[in-house]
């Protein structure tokens, strides 16, 4: 997986994405990260991206030339004339667990990131093939949407996880919410690990985590049932006794 960021700020890129798991994944080159700064494809001799919108109104819109320029210099560097370009904003698709597992199938993927009061239309028109929000609510430019995004799509990049199931039993799988988690001590100011979980029995211990996420996600996110196709008669009699 290779990300490219189209960005005013390639450090803050870059400094969130190397840490952790997603720094790991980089240093050993599971994935590449590069990230351009528009800036640098500026025409202008004060290095100027922006300028005040037509029509009048508040704030600044950066230029079309250089976003246009700075993605013809990454299709000439890939050799590659069509490419997937991500442009975050509040106005796109909503981010999901689904469309992180369609984008990780990808080779390359061009984030492109706006800031001030936007991006010139006609260059997004020319450009971008996904307009994708992370949620409803209104940020200072797209730099933290786009970390969001790599991150969720790198962790199903095959290789990234150490632990090569864990990318499978989490929440959303079955979009199901997560069980709850214990580690030592077995009792903390307290509060006791439930007893099935130090039975050994793995067949039960399965069976609980079942019940437990379903329980979880009738109280948490019951929207998550409504046509659930991952759900068994078992797990839908189990949420029949728990609605009662
Ligand atoms: N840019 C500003 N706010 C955003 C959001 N919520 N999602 C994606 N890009 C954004």
């Amino acid at each position: 997986m290779n990300f490219h960021v189209l960005t005013l700020f390639p450090e803050m890129i870059e400094d969130g994405f190397n840490t952790s798991i997603t720094g790991r994944a980089l240093q050993n080159g599971t994935i590449t990260l590069d990230a351009v700064n528009i800036r640098d494809y500026s025409t202008n001799k004060h290095m100027r991206v922006d300028d005040y919108p037509y029509g009048g109104g508040a704030g600044m819109v950066m230029q079309a030339e250089p976003v246009h320029l700075a993605y013809q210099a990454l299709q000439q560097k890939l050799g590659k004339e069509r490419l997937r370009v991500i442009y975050l904003t509040p106005q796109g698709n909503v981010f999901s667990q689904p469309m992180a597992e369609e984008l990780a199938k990808e080779e390359d993927l061009v984030f492109l990131c706006g800031h001030y009061e936007g991006i010139d239309e006609r260059v997004l028109e020319m450009i971008v093939t996904d307009y994708v929000s992370i949620g409803d609510y209104v940020l200072t430019g797209g730099e933290l949407p786009a970390l969001v995004m790599m991150d969720a799509i790198s962790r199903l990049v095959p290789q990234v996880l150490n632990n090569e199931v864990s990318a499978e039993f989490e929440s959303f799988h079955d979009n199901l919410l997560e069980y709850p988690q214990y580690t030592r001590p077995e009792e903390y100011m307290g509060k006791r690990v439930p007893d099935i979980l130090l039975s050994g029995h793995h067949a039960k211990i399965e069976q609980w985590r079942r019940e437990q996420s379903l329980k979880r996600t009738l109280e948490r996110r019951p929207e998550l049932l409504d046509g659930n196709e991952a759900l068994t008669k078992k797990d839908k009699e189990y949420l029949q006794k728990l609605r009662g």
